[in-house]
């Protein structure tokens, strides 16, 4: 892969470069609430932009239905990007229209802006080639070179993440870069005892990286609401909580495959339950006594301790997923006691991406507390997952 490196001593002083990135921040309104993904992109940009290049940045907002929609402009994203950078950042109201090509048009040296949000295009998302080829022939005619530094998004086959790679000259941003370096070490190199921590509401979105995990992990200690599935299929009742009844035989599976190969598989012992969900009057029962008329919204005291106890021998950990309901300060404690177990190791430590991060920056713990805090929470799952991702393996051939 061609590094933004090898771009910089190429020089890109009043070329076009096309920046894809992950601006894909929570919102409250229009207000963002974890500008974290946003200060991770600025460093690419930046240099790019104190190299001389004109930087046209290109990145989605949540899941618009591939038309304009005002509830998902990326405006929160290039204001922030803007206030960041120290100079306002243009945002055209169009993605590849007329509005695109004259703030493109306008660019000079050393400026950066931004495209409205690549999912206002059907295209972007869709499964035809030949459209994704078609949005991203457009795309790429309003650059000379194309950085990939949307680490969050390489698992999409994107037009903006993949088939726009195929069109222009392609380089790997830092930010993606610095990810996959940091991946590669839970991959390839790693140091034992190795510990992972998920947590999460479904169980069905990390079936393929439990059953990945469970070939090279030490332990793999399980939280938030999917650690009910597991309950369940350990034969306790969980009242209430969320059970995703139809992965009960997988997750059998799991349990047996843990045993199976020495894998110590840690779930709560006990938990914090309440009658209806965002209530804050609760009660702790042990995960063995849940009542049929309650349901669990973070772990227990005990087992805060046992997970921390589980992480303190560790060398190397991944975490991913909140133990909880933290957005409620009653139920944030179980998160809260994860992170500052992974504050104080002394191990390699990894937050893997969206809730997680976020729920550090929430909790006020310190950034770096952690060795390394990813940007992309399913890029980095399907990473570990052993899956190929296409945004990489665009720019590895
Ligand atoms: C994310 O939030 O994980 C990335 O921005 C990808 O978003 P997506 O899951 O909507 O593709």
């Amino acid at each position: 892969m061609k590094t933004l490196s090898d771009l910089l001593a190429e020089g890109v002083a009043g070329r076009r470069v096309l920046v894809r990135a992950d601006l894909n921040v929570p919102l409250d309104g229009d207000k963002i609430t974890d500008d974290g993904r946003v200060r991770a992109s600025v460093p690419t940009i930046k240099a790019l932009a104190d190299a001389g290049a004109r930087v046209i940045v290109t990145a989605h907002l949540g899941r618009p239905k591939g038309e304009p929609d005002p509830e998902f402009s990326l405006a929160p994203a290039a204001a922030r990007l803007g206030e960041l950078l120290g100079s306002e950042v243009a945002l055209a109201s169009d993605l590849v229209g007329d509005s695109a090509k004259s703030v493109v048009a306008a660019l000079t040296d050393g400026g950066v802006v931004m495209l409205e949000n690549v999912r206002f295009d059907a295209r972007e998302t869709s499964k035809v080639d030949a459209e994704r080829e078609a949005l991203a022939a457009e795309l790429a005619a309003l650059a000379d070179v194309f950085v990939s530094d949307g680490f969050g998004v390489v698992h999409r086959k994107q037009a903006s993440v993949y088939d726009v790679a195929k069109k222009l000259p392609a380089y790997v941003g830092g930010l993606v870069d610095a990810e996959l370096g940091v991946l590669r070490k839970l991959t390839d190199d790693l140091e034992r005892p190795y510990v992972v921590v998920l947590g999460g509401a479904k169980v069905s979105d990390k079936l393929g990286v439990i059953a990945n995990l469970l070939t090279k992990v030490d332990k793999l200690l399980i939280g938030g609401g999917m650690a009910y599935t597991f309950l369940k299929a350990q034969g306790h009742e969980v009242g209430t909580s969320l059970l995703q009844e139809d992965q009960l035989d997988q997750v059998r599976g799991f349990l047996a495959e843990a045993e199976k190969r020495g894998v110590e598989l840690v779930l709560p012992v006990d938990v914090l339950v309440t009658a209806e969900f965002g209530n804050t009057e609760h009660s702790v029962v042990a995960t063995d006594a849940i009542p049929a008329d309650k349901m669990g919204l973070d772990i227990g005291p005990e087992s805060r301790e046992l997970f921390a106890s589980k992480l303190a021998d560790a060398r190397t950990v991944f975490w991913n997923g909140p133990m909880g309901v933290f957005e409620i300060e009653t139920y944030a404690g179980g998160t809260r006691a994860v992170a500052e177990a992974l504050v104080k190791s002394e191990a390699f430590t990894v937050v893997g991406g969206g809730d997680s991060a976020a729920a550090v920056r929430a909790l006020g713990l310190p950034e770096d507390g952690f060795s390394h805090i990813s940007t992309g929470g399913g890029a980095s799952l399907e990473f570990l997952e052993g899956k190929e991702l296409p945004g990489i393996s665009v720019l590895e051939s």
